[in-house]
């Protein structure tokens, strides 16, 4: 075993009870888990040591929402909507015709450059989604690409109907040859259970058709109105449903009491002017809730859960400690990867990060600060590799 012991942290957020002071972690760069945590006066020796020197580590984010296989960019769309235009599922299909004309390697050549900029700013594990390639070969050709860098792809062939198609003849492209085509690399499916996208009746079909081959179910739902997909989400069990803007009280009581985690998305909020979602009242209802950061060129690009994180602080009425658990324990909670928990504690993954800044709060008070200083995954230093003072 060779170990890391990373000590002198002034403040360690284990999301496994108290936050510690003048706290140590070894880790097994071996095999990737945290092999010791507790007071630095107490630590084991170690073959190599890492000097905190006051400052805040916590877990790595667990970003369980993002759609970052594709090509090209909607500045232009962005700037329409900051003028007053309203967000619509459509936008979806300029984004398809870029991605589908994009090789292997321009997608993957992107993807990774996102996967990097989300590493750098303390990203330590990921969703992905397929989702603009809308035929056979560019879902799965997403789908592959995505299975060689992340921890879980999602299949979202029902992202949209692509224009020209009826629905009834794309839902069974979806549930038949696209499905059976992308289903070696995916673990859950997804599909975008809105006006403009697919109706709570299409929504059913298509996860059916996902269950029936063994995946996970999510739904994108309640973003642009009630929808239905929360109630779909939670009549079917699904692992998450994301966004949750728009919610009933009856949505808010049913996430509430079962297991289906709500996955909330700050940054797309901000960029759809979007109401934000009830937030409070659903901690207060019992849910559990996940923060990621839904990187897509349309409504959310940003790879950043800092940011993330100090909007669910500042704007959504969560305190900094629960704006973490979410990003963190939450995240973990909706990505559904074993040994993926957002927490510090013995036989976990070693997924780490260390602010330069005494305390988590300051994620929320210094917002917008590019705090993260040096992040470690599986035990191994992936940003930062500077000295610890
Ligand atoms: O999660 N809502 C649906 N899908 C993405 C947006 C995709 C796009 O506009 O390109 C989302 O916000």
């Amino acid at each position: 075993m060779t170990t890391e012991l990373i000590t002198g942290i002034g403040e360690l957020t284990t999301n496994d009870g108290a936050r510690r002071l003048d706290a140590a972690v070894v880790v097994d760069t071996d095999s990737g888990l945290i092999a010791w945590v507790g007071s630095a006066s107490e630590a084991p020796a170690a073959d190599t040591r890492f000097d905190a020197a006051g400052r805040a580590v916590l877990p790595g984010w667990v970003d369980s929402h993002l759609h970052p296989v594709f090509a090209g960019e909607r500045g232009a769309e962005f700037e329409a909507r900051m003028r007053g235009e309203k967000y619509r599922a459509g936008g979806i299909a300029s984004t398809v015709a870029a991605t589908r004309a994009a090789s292997d390697a321009e997608l993957e050549e992107s993807l990774v450059r996102l996967l990097h900029e989300a590493s750098a700013q303390g990203s330590t594990a990921f969703e992905a989604k397929t989702g603009y390639g809308l035929d056979v070969e560019t879902e799965r050709r997403s789908a592959e690409i995505a299975a060689r860098h992340v921890d879980s792809v999602t299949f979202l062939g029902a992202h949209l109907v692509p224009p020209g198609m009826s629905v009834r003849v794309y839902l069974d492209q979806v549930t038949g040859p696209m499905l059976a085509a992308v289903l070696p690399f995916v673990s859950s499916i997804d599909v975008f259970c809105e006006t403009g996208a697919f109706d709570v009746e299409q929504s059913r079909e298509v996860l059916a058709a996902g269950r029936a081959a063994g995946l996970a179910l999510r739904v994108h739902g309640n973003q642009l109105g009630e929808s239905g997909g929360v109630g779909l989400a939670l009549e079917m069990e699904a692992l998450s449903v994301d966004h949750c803007n728009h919610l009933s009280s009856s949505d808010i009581d049913g996430l509430g009491a079962g297991r289906t985690v709500a996955t909330l998305l700050p940054a797309c909020d901000l960029s759809t002017r979007e109401p934000f979602p009830p937030a409070r009242a659903l901690l207060d209802a019992g849910a559990t809730i996940a923060l990621a950061s839904n990187c897509n060129p349309g409504t959310s690009y940003t790879t950043s859960i800092p940011f993330c994180i100090a909007t669910a602080v500042l704007q959504m009425g969560l305190t900094v400690e629960e704006a973490i658990r979410a990003a963190t324990v939450g995240g973990a909670a909706a990505l559904g990867v074993p040994g993926v928990t957002g927490t510090i504690a013995v036989g976990a993954r070693a997924d780490l990060q260390l602010l330069d800044a005494p305390s988590a709060a300051h994620l929320a008070y210094r917002p917008g600060v590019p705090l993260v200083r040096r992040v470690w995954k599986r035990g191994v230093v992936v940003a930062g590799g500077g000295g610890g003072s």
